[in-house]
């Protein structure tokens, strides 16, 4: 049984995480600032460290204390739109939080290292065809650059300190394995359409003059409980075949759905029929499409997405009238 120390995992992924790797029988330690965690979400058991991955003495203690054998590090800002208001917090937190991470991690002599990455590093990918691993990283946003140098950062330190590593691009997350872990920020499509439909408002499509089938973008949607389990597949991989080098693989469906399919399911599953989704202006920076090719995480580590979009609207709305 490995010690985990999950950063971030007081967070909407991260408390999946967590609970994926208990039910594998490894032993989760979350390290998490609780500055948007929420301390509810770690279960009975679990220690609980409130720090931050830029307090390298806390990280030190806390690894030599439990003992860490692994480390699956999540704790970043994520906002899209804040990181191109707030670039410097997000370079700080996202990048020399994870530097100083690695720093200990080496430190330490730890020698499994999962990263969460993003499919934000592909920026607007070139043609509208699924993306592989290889497919060109121009990120459009300070959020997708701050996780493209993470990438950077932990592949470099893997190679040159032994360290086996795994990035996980994580592509469109959505769902929730219990009403109580659903995600509180309404800082994507789907929330920000409940918060619509609470106020009595139809959906609000950001645009539909995009070169995609019905006008609108297209994304890959991935439930956030087999987003959890490719962690631990991960993390299995990694300590399986000792320095595996590194694998950077994209994690998400393989099936793109547009927004406007998205809306229509959400009001048909939520009872909302009669609010006919509207369309608004664009979106700065949204690429038209966005889809995963994801054959590198299926031979890499026998994992595939097995929850569909209606499980994680469903999932994802019980949990928004739980929480709210
Ligand atoms: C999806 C689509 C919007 C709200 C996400 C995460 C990002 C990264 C990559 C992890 C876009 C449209 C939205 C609305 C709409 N994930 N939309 N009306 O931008 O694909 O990025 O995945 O690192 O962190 O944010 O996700 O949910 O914001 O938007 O039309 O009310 O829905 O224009 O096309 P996005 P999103």
């Amino acid at each position: 049984m490995t010690t985990f120390l999950i950063t971030g995992g007081a967070g909407y992924i991260g408390a999946h995480v967590v609970r994926a790797l208990l039910a594998a029988g490894e032993r989760p330690v979350v390290y998490d600032d609780l500055s948007t965690g929420v301390r509810a979400r770690v279960p009975e058991g679990v220690p609980l460290v409130e720090g931050s991955t830029l307090d390298r003495v806390l990280l030190d203690q806390t690894i030599a204390r439990h003992e860490v054998g692994a480390v699956i590090h999540l704790a970043a800002k994520k906002q899209v739109a804040e990181s191109i208001t707030r670039p410097l917090r997000y370079y700080r937190e996202n990048v020399h939080g994870l530097q100083i991470l690695l720093e200990a991690v080496r430190g330490a002599r730890i020698e499994t290292f999962v990263f969460s990455s993003s499919a934000s590093v592909y920026g607007t990918p070139v043609d509208d065809g699924p993306v592989t691993e290889d497919t060109v990283c121009a990120p459009i946003s300070p959020y997708g650059e701050t996780k493209l140098i993470g990438e950077w950062l932990v592949r470099n330190a893997g190679r040159a300190h032994g360290i086996s590593t795994a990035c996980l691009r994580y592509f469109n997350v959505a769902g929730a394995a219990a009403p109580e872990l659903a995600d509180t920020s309404v800082s994507n499509l789907i929330p920000m359409v409940f918060e619509r439909l609470d106020a009595g408002l139809p959906p609000l499509i950001f645009g539909d003059d995009y070169p995609t089938p019905d006008g609108t973008c297209v994304r890959d949607y991935i439930h956030v409980e087999d987003l959890a389990q490719a962690h631990v597949a991960a993390a299995r991989a990694l300590s399986e075949q000792p320095f595996a080098g590194d694998l950077t693989l994209n994690i998400g469906r393989g099936e793109g759905v547009s927004v406007r399919e998205m809306a229509e399911q959400i009001g048909v599953l939520t009872h909302h029929e009669a609010l006919i989704p509207q369309v608004g202006p664009r979106r700065v920076g949204d690429p038209a499409r966005v889809v995963a090719r994801t054959d590198a995480a299926a031979k890499h580590l026998g994992w595939s997405a097995r929850r569909g979009v209606r499980d994680m609207i469903t999932s994802a709305w019980t949990g928004w009238r739980f929480i709210r």
